[in-house]
């Protein structure tokens, strides 16, 4: 039987910058046949300080006008701040799937063994309607703790680009994360922004003591592999080889080019 032919439309991953590529590298790790379109609305970053109506009116435009223009098989919007907001009204606008990043309360609730469970976030995302309602939701019995980090994605922006990290301001950045609780402590940590994970071998040495960072990428991609079905499922020997190239787009104007590098690095 002949491989099945690669997509010619790419998937859309979405960020406020180079966040995305945590979700963008697992997909392509699990569907390594998907042309990506990688979108980064750093003329925008940080999202975690925009005020909610205007950010979905941004975002909805944004991704409305994008779709248009690049024709993509279905959106990721790799984005907490902006899928805690937009999954709705972007839904309603579009035609093609849209899988979005929300906190990972209920598997973070599901694994903790103290019962003491962080989610470090932006601001934004802390205090966001639908942060609470997963909460409600999926972790009532849970103490949850959260932390909205000011400068944290900031701090991953400037990582990616090469600057070396301060492990004094990271240490209290994440400080609060770390909880004890009549003889119990913390033990997972859900990185509920994609900026976070491209992080996790710093935040590892500046961590008081052990805890599971929950990383939701891998369970996007395998959402997006669901959503997307037939078209992408199963083994397609060669169709790697045939996949389009990959594409950077920056609102900015600026060549983002070299952030393609971070796509090699999923384990
Ligand atoms: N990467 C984004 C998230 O997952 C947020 C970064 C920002 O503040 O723009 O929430």
């Amino acid at each position: 039987m002949s491989a099945p032919a690669p997509l010619a439309s790419p998937v859309l991953v979405f960020d406020s910058g180079a966040g995305g590529m945590s979700v963008a590298r697992r997909i392509r790790h699990l569907l390594p046949q998907l042309p990506l379109c990688y979108v980064a609305d750093d003329a925008g970053f940080p999202y975690g300080d925009w005020p909610e109506e205007a950010l979905t009116a941004h975002c909805v435009a944004l991704l409305t006008r994008l779709v248009d223009e690049l024709r993509p098989c279905a959106v990721v919007i790799a984005c907490n701040t902006a899928s805690t907001l937009v999954l709705a009204p972007l839904r309603a606008r579009l035609s093609i799937p849209v899988v979005g990043t929300v906190p990972a309360i209920k598997p973070a609730a599901e694994l903790s063994c103290s019962g003491l469970v962080t989610v470090l976030a932006t601001p934004a995302t802390v205090v966001r309607d639908y942060t609470f309602d997963l909460i409600r939701r999926f972790a009532p019995d849970t103490a949850i703790t959260l932390v909205g980090a000011r400068g944290l994605a900031r701090l991953a922006e400037g990582a990616i680009a090469g600057k070396e990290i301060d492990a004094q301001v990271l240490a209290q950045e994440i400080a609060p994360c770390f909880v004890t609780k009549n003889g119990a402590r913390t033990d997972v940590v859900v990185l509920a922004c994609t900026h976070y994970p491209l992080l996790l071998p710093q935040l590892r040495l500046v961590a008081p003591w052990d805890v599971d960072w929950l990383d939701p990428a891998p369970a996007i991609a395998r959402r997006l592999a669901v959503v997307l079905g037939d078209s992408v499922s199963g083994p397609a020997p060669g169709a790697e080889a045939q996949r389009p190239p990959d594409r950077v787009i920056a609102t900015s104007g600026a060549d983002l080019g070299p952030l393609l590098r971070l796509l090699a690095v999923a384990s």
